[in-house]
């Protein structure tokens, strides 16, 4: 700390200096972390701190939150959110009255940006959340990954022994710094943990669990999400810092610690600095960091498909617009490789290219598809390779299949539904949910437009065309399924929705789906560990696998004590701002009183369009009701960021 203080002032100290001696130009608190990939968090705060207060852009950006909130699904169910999400629970309009009144420093815009972030990251939805480029495109990263493991029966907070490896990844410009600051961090490797910023460590990692993490409703499951673990992050194997050692945005300009370091009895209070990584575009100056970061640009807000989708149509074959359903996590950007010893020895086999990884293990009898994400580079090549993996299984004479769904952030709706029609077979029949959106004005109106603009799947996700009647007919896109609504009450709110419909997935997959399942489907165990971040379409998946087949799901790590849930964050599809926008502006409607105005700035206000409904019981959405694991286990040393050994534990 004392030495962040000396290289922070000797910067500014350099810049008045020069100051002096040149133009009278007022200092510019972003030149001086220009260029740079990694700056001290207090310079990275001096630079977004430096825009003053407009009350011009609070009420932009307000009117068009609250106007989008209009089509989330799940906003009156947060008035009183069942047990055991109580935590969540959250009167958002009221938020809103709040945010639109406060009256904040009138130097900086920053607060009144990181009071929208925190109250939309606080709703626990990562379908549902504000991202504003100008403050979270930055990553303050400790260099002490933190870790919860059974070490000889007890559980407790570690600094992860592979962090020196883990870290020196990060590159020299990240440890020059600490260097420079003649910060010993190798030393810290593997230390006992006794306290975080005056808590107990269980305690403090319940304080970011709820109000850092965000993305999953499931308190367990952000308590996971803390912690460092494995994952697949693009195609190759990472590892996450967790949420405590690199969370999105700056805050804190380092962490007070007590611990014992390996090897010694003897604890001693540590500070230890974080350091900021940039993830966003090129700046100069302030000037131009408020225009490359902080401005609207031409991806921030939709557009008018009628005319392009009609370019589109004449060029290439109409395919209807891809539902996704899977959540942000910025920390991602700045994707940091697992260190090498960790990747699996066990022979990989077919199908492994893209975002799925598969092996067999050294009992020859199991199998084991990593499905890191169902969000990979090619839609068709997913189905490709989920079936050569399990025919390479099958021919190996692989007898049980374990899928690993670690830190899976979802992806493609029907990549979800494919994977587990194939592995539950055809005849099973829909391999999705019923489903709806919320049937207000605003949305009875577009898919009336639709319908008379002759406006289908192609180029709108409204049009009725995209979803199925109950009995699986498609329907058509003259057929207005949203008015008249359906009838639903939620904590005493009224609450119409649309009529009620299955998905069309199984139009989109090109492999020919088995009769019946290739593995006997109890044996499929599902490590979600992460359940956690098994979110989104990976949270459908592993709940249709439950409610369906009753497959086996394991779940690793959580606090002792504290329940954790097998699915993260489990809405259905999520519509960005930019694709909501753009529905509004395909159907003619942006001119509506009820439509929200084009964002000015850079940022991103993404919500739950889509309820998934149980299987279990059709008046309750799959994300507010609890379904808990079948088996639960602690991490050791051994299984924290070792797939292999994961695996062959499970
Ligand atoms: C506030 O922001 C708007 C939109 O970017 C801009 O036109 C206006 O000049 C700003 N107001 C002040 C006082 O800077
Ligand atoms: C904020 O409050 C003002 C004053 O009551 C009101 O005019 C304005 O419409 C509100 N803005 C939003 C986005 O609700
Ligand atoms: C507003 O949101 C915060 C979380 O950011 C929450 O703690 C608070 O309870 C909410 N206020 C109301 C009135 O629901
Ligand atoms: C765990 O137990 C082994 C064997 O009793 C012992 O050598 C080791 O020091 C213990 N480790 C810790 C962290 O307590
Ligand atoms: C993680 O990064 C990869 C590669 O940039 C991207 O394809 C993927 O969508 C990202 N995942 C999340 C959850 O942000
Ligand atoms: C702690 O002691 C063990 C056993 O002597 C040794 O293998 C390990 O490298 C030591 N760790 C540190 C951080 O010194
Ligand atoms: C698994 O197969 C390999 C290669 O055929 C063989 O060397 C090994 O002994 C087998 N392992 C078991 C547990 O059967
Ligand atoms: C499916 O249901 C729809 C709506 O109830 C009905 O119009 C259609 O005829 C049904 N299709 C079949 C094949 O039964
Ligand atoms: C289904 O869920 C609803 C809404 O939470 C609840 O009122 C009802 O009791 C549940 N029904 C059953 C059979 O559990």
């Amino acid at each position: 700390m004392f030495t962040l203080q000396v290289v922070a002032s000797l910067t500014v100290a350099l810049a008045s200096y020069h100051k002096a001696v040149a133009a009278p130009a007022p200092p510019d608190p972003c030149a001086a972390i220009a260029g740079k990939l990694f700056a001290l968090p207090a310079d990275v705060l001096a630079c977004e701190k430096s825009f003053p207060f407009n009350e011009t852009l609070r009420q932009n950006v307000l009117t068009t939150v609250s106007r989008v909130f209009d089509f989330y699904t799940f906003e009156n169910w947060y008035l009183d959110s069942p047990a055991p999400f109580q935590e969540s629970t959250n009167n958002i309009r009221a938020n809103l009255t709040r945010i639109n009144t406060t009256q904040y420093e009138a130097s900086t815009h920053y607060d009144f940006n990181i009071d929208l972030y925190d109250f939309t990251t606080q709703l626990n939805d990562g379908h549902t959340r504000w991202f504003t480029n100008c403050y979270t495109n930055w990553q303050n990263i400790l260099p002490a990954p933190f870790i919860n493991v059974d070490i000889n029966g007890t559980q407790g907070v570690y600094i992860a022994p592979d962090s020196v490896d883990f870290i020196n990844l990060i590159g020299t410009s990240y440890t020059d710094l600490l260097e420079d600051m003649g910060f010993d961090w190798q030393r810290l490797s593997g230390a006992r943990i006794t306290g975080i910023e005056g808590q107990d460590p269980y305690d403090y990692a319940d304080f970011v669990a709820d109000t850092v993490s965000g993305n999953y409703l499931d308190h367990g499951v952000r308590v996971n999400s803390v912690f460092s673990s494995y994952r697949i992050s693009g195609t190759d194997f990472s590892q996450r810092l967790g949420d405590l050692a690199g969370p999105t945005g700056v805050k804190q300009t380092s962490l007070e610690v007590k611990l014992v370091v390996a090897n010694s009895t003897t604890e001693e209070t540590v500070t230890i600095p974080f350091i900021a990584s940039f993830l966003g575009v090129a700046f100069t100056d302030q000037a131009s960091y408020w225009e490359n970061n902080c401005a609207a640009n031409s991806d921030t807000n939709g557009m008018d498909l009628r005319s392009s989708g009609l370019t589109r149509r004449l060029n290439e074959t109409p395919r209807r617009r891809l539902a996704k359903g899977n959540i942000i996590d910025k920390s991602n950007d700045s994707a940091i490789g697992l260190p090498p010893q960790f990747l699996p020895t066990a022979p990989q086999v077919d199908g492994s290219e893209d975002v799925i990884k598969n092996f067999i293990l050294p009992d020859n009898i199991t199998g084991v598809m990593f499905v890191g994400s169902f969000e990979p580079d090619d839609f068709d090549q997913f189905q490709a390779d989920t079936v050569a993996a399990i025919s390479a299984f099958q021919s190996a004479g692989v007898s049980r299949l374990l899928i690993d769904l670690t830190n899976n952030g979802g992806g493609f709706v029907c990549l979800g539904q494919f994977l587990f029609q194939y592995l539950a077979g055809s005849n099973i029949g829909y391999p999705g949910f019923v489903s709806t959106n919320r049937a207000n004005l605003l949305a009875q109106k577009i898919v009336a437009a639709d319908i008379a603009l002759g406006n289908d799947d192609t180029i709108t996700f409204y049009s009725a065309d995209n979803w199925a009647f109950l009995n699986d007919t498609e329907m058509s896109a003259s057929y207005d399924y949203i008015d008249p609504s359906l009838p639903f009450t939620v904590n005493a709110v009224n609450e119409p929705t649309s009529q009620r419909f299955h998905d069309t997935c199984q139009l989109s997959f090109t492999q020919t789906i088995p009769e019946d399942p290739p593995f006997p489907t109890e044996h499929a165990l599902t490590t979600d560990r992460k359940s956690g971040n098994c979110a989104s379409t990976c949270a459908m998946f592993s709940t249709l696998m439950n409610e369906r087949l009753q497959t086996k799901i394991a779940v690793f790590g959580g606090k002792p004590g504290e329940n954790v849930e097998f699915k993260g964050m489990a809405g259905n599809q999520v519509l960005e701002w930019a694709d909501i926008d753009t529905e509004i502006k395909t159907a003619g409607l942006k001119d509506d009183p009820l439509a929200p105005p084009d964002l000015l700035v850079s940022g991103d206000f993404r919500h739950n369009w889509r309820t998934a409904w149980s299987w279990l019981n059709e008046s309750i959405p799959i994300a507010f009701l609890s379904e808990l694991p079948k088996l639960r286990f602690p991490f050791t040393l051994e299984t924290y960021n070792n797939p292999q050994n994961l695996w062959v534990y499970a």
